[in-house]
This record gives C-alpha cells, structure tokens and sequence, in this order.
C-alpha cells in the first residue's frame, strides 16, 4: 500500500505568501463499471472509462496565512459564486479526513471557488469532475509551497490517489482518453489505489462522441454511495467481480483492434448488469425510467436497421449516454433529434466526446459560472 502520509509537509509560517491555483477537470463514464468497494475506497474490480471534455469543474483553490487560532481547516466555499453549506461540509469533512497526507493544509486559510460547465440540475454525476479537480488543486498546491511531485508521474499518480479518497470514479477523470482503474492484467502498472492512463487502443476511440441524454434531471432516490454499500449483501456480488474482469479483459481485445461491434455488445452488457445489481439488491431499486428503456429500445432498433456503431451506456441514474464514432456523427444527431430528444426532459442533453483530461488554469481565471 502506498503511504502518502508525510508530517514534514509544513511551512514555516513567516513564509507563507498568499496564491491561487486553478484547474479543470473533466467527467468520464466507465465502460466496465466500477461498482461495490471495500476498505478506504478501494474497489471491488477494476474499472475503465473514457474520459469526457464538455462535461468539467472549474476549480479555484486560493490560499493565505491563517489567522484564527482554530485548529481545523478554515474554509470558505463557493458553488457558483453562492455559499453552499452542504457542499462546504462535505468539502470541510473530506480535507479534515487527508490532513495526514497534507498537514499544510490546516496552516492556511482556504477558499475554494468551484462551478460546473454543465447544469446542476441535470441530475448527471459531478463528483467525478469536482473531486478531480479539487485533487489537482491540492497537489498542484503542495508542489508550489514544497517543490515536490516533480515528475509528471507522481504528480499524476498522487492527484489520482487523492481524487479516489474524494469519489471512487473520480480517480479516472487526471488523463486523458482512456484511463484504467484497480489492479488487471491487461495494465501491468495499474493499481487500487488510482488509476492509470490506458493507450493500447485504436484510434477510433479517440474520435469517440458521447451525446448524454437527460431522461430525468431529478436527483437520484439513491446515492451512489449507498448502492456500493448495498453490494455488501448482494448474493450477484462474488460472479459480478470475476465478470468485470473477464469483460475488462475481453474489452481490451476490441479496444486494441478496434472491433467496434464487440466494444458495443460488452459495453451495453456492462450498462444492464449495472442497473440488474440495483433491482436485485435489498431493498430494491430501480434508477432507470420509462423513457430510459424507450431509448434502449430505440437504438438497438435503429442499429439493426442502419447497421451503424451506436451503442448506450448508464451511470447509476436514468440518463443514457449514446456513444459512437465521429464519422457517423451527423446521423446520429439527425436519429437523435427527431427520435430519442422527446423522450428527454426538456429535450435536454450534452454534446460531449471523449477528451484530453484536465488542464491547469491562469490563477486568475473565473471559474465556469
Ligand atoms: C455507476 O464514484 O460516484 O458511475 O466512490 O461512493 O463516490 P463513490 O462512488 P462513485 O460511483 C460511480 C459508479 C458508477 C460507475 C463508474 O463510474 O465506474
């Protein structure tokens, strides 16, 4: 196990000059999913997805000498330039849980500046982008004041860890393309605790689009959080992790070849067998609405009739993120608009592809409004 732990990342407090730092970091959607996790968010198999560019946090972390006398961190938080006392205690609670890893941390008065590029209200997943770029903020902010974390490696490495101690899923968001996370064979530098970048792919799936279709923008009835825990007492759990690695492993083969229709029938698969672990847990629970089967329906239709590689995918949520090629681009959005966007809400979705990670910002850029 890695030990990040270090009681000699302390300033000496005369040196302490205020500063700002700013990333941005994007969302990613697993193709093999990551689902059920032990110990300090270490999952139970691994997991890979593409990285996204539309979908991002902007994250501003500005810094200073502390004043008070407290003991604990002292934090400011905006979301979208308002004060958000539950995103602030979660925020305040998860620096409280590394302050091991950055005792720095407790020296300094902190405001963190944070906003997304896509609605808040579109119910998709944004702790990926957010505890990405929270993670490269903190670790952009300890090679600034100590001058480590040099190589691009352990600078990438350590944001990954930190991301992951933050959200699971958030760990794959620090590079680009395509990024592995938990200990596989198809990997030989992959790891439980952060993920790794994954380049043994062709080059069609660096043109990947993923057009996110907002069935429901109402928050999920449950947390993600909560549905890994009900996979402790799932009797699927024990086949369910031996089948994510055999997918994995068997993804790997199309994604170096570039058989696009084997990489769809496993990624579909994957996207169901997510969604049957819910309704098999106890309780039960369903995240997928009407309109999130009508779209499925549709598309295998549509396939069957054009041939064409468009295939669907589900976070823990009943929106579908339609991934395809880029040279089928223009039918797709013309199949798009004038079949699956009435089964959205608010004909909402979110045109996004695959990306090239995150990107460090001037200091004194705003961030996403
Ligand atoms: C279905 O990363 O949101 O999106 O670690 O509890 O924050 P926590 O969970 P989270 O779970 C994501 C699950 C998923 C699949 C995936 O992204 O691999």
């Amino acid at each position: 196990m890695i030990d990040y732990t270090n009681p000699n990342l302390i300033i000496e407090t005369a040196k302490i000059e205020p500063g700002k730092i700013a990333w941005r970091s994007p969302s990613n959607i697993a193709l093999i999913k990551y689902w059920g996790k032990h110990g300090r968010q270490l999952p139970s198999n691994p997991s890979i997805s593409f990285t996204l560019d539309h979908a991002f946090t902007e994250t501003t972390l500005e810094y200073a000498p502390k004043t008070g006398v407290d003991q604990g961190i002292d934090l400011q938080f905006f979301f979208h330039k308002e004060e958000q006392p539950a995103f602030k205690a979660k925020i305040q609670k998860f620096l409280e849980s590394i302050h091991d890893i950055f005792p720095f941390l407790r020296q300094l008065h902190l405001t963190i500046r944070s906003g997304n590029s896509f609605p808040h209200s579109a119910g998709i997943a944004s702790s990926a982008s957010s505890m990405s770029a929270l993670a490269l903020c903190l670790c952009s902010l300890e090679h600034e004041l100590f001058g480590t974390l040099e190589s691009d490696q352990d600078f990438h490495n350590k944001a990954s860890y930190i991301a992951r101690l933050g959200s699971g899923s958030a760990c794959r968001s620090i590079y680009s393309h395509l990024a592995v996370w938990g200990k596989t064979s198809i990997a030989p530098n992959s790891s439980d605790e952060y993920a790794v970048e994954y380049s043994d792919v062709n080059d069609i799936y660096k043109s990947f689009q993923d057009s996110i279709l907002i069935v429901s923008a109402k928050e999920k009835s449950v947390s993600s959080r909560a549905g890994h825990a009900l996979m402790e007492n799932n009797v699927f759990a024990k086949p369910r992790f031996e089948q994510a690695r055999m997918r994995l492993n068997r993804l790997s083969e199309s994604l170096k070849s570039g058989d696009l229709e084997a990489f769809g029938t496993i990624v579909e698969d994957e996207a169901l067998t997510l969604h049957a672990l819910m309704m098999a847990s106890t309780p039960s629970y369903l995240l997928m609405e009407p309109n999130s089967l009508n779209i499925i329906n549709e598309v295998r239709a549509f396939r069957k009739e054009t041939n064409l590689p468009l295939y669907f995918t589900l976070d823990a949520g009943p929106n579908i993120h339609l991934l395809y090629p880029g040279y089928i681009r223009d039918k797709v959005l013309k199949f798009q608009e004038e079949v699956l966007l009435p089964y959205c809400e608010d004909n909402m979705w979110i045109d996004d592809h695959v990306g090239i990670g995150p990107i460090e910002l001037d200091s004194d850029s705003e961030v996403a409004q």
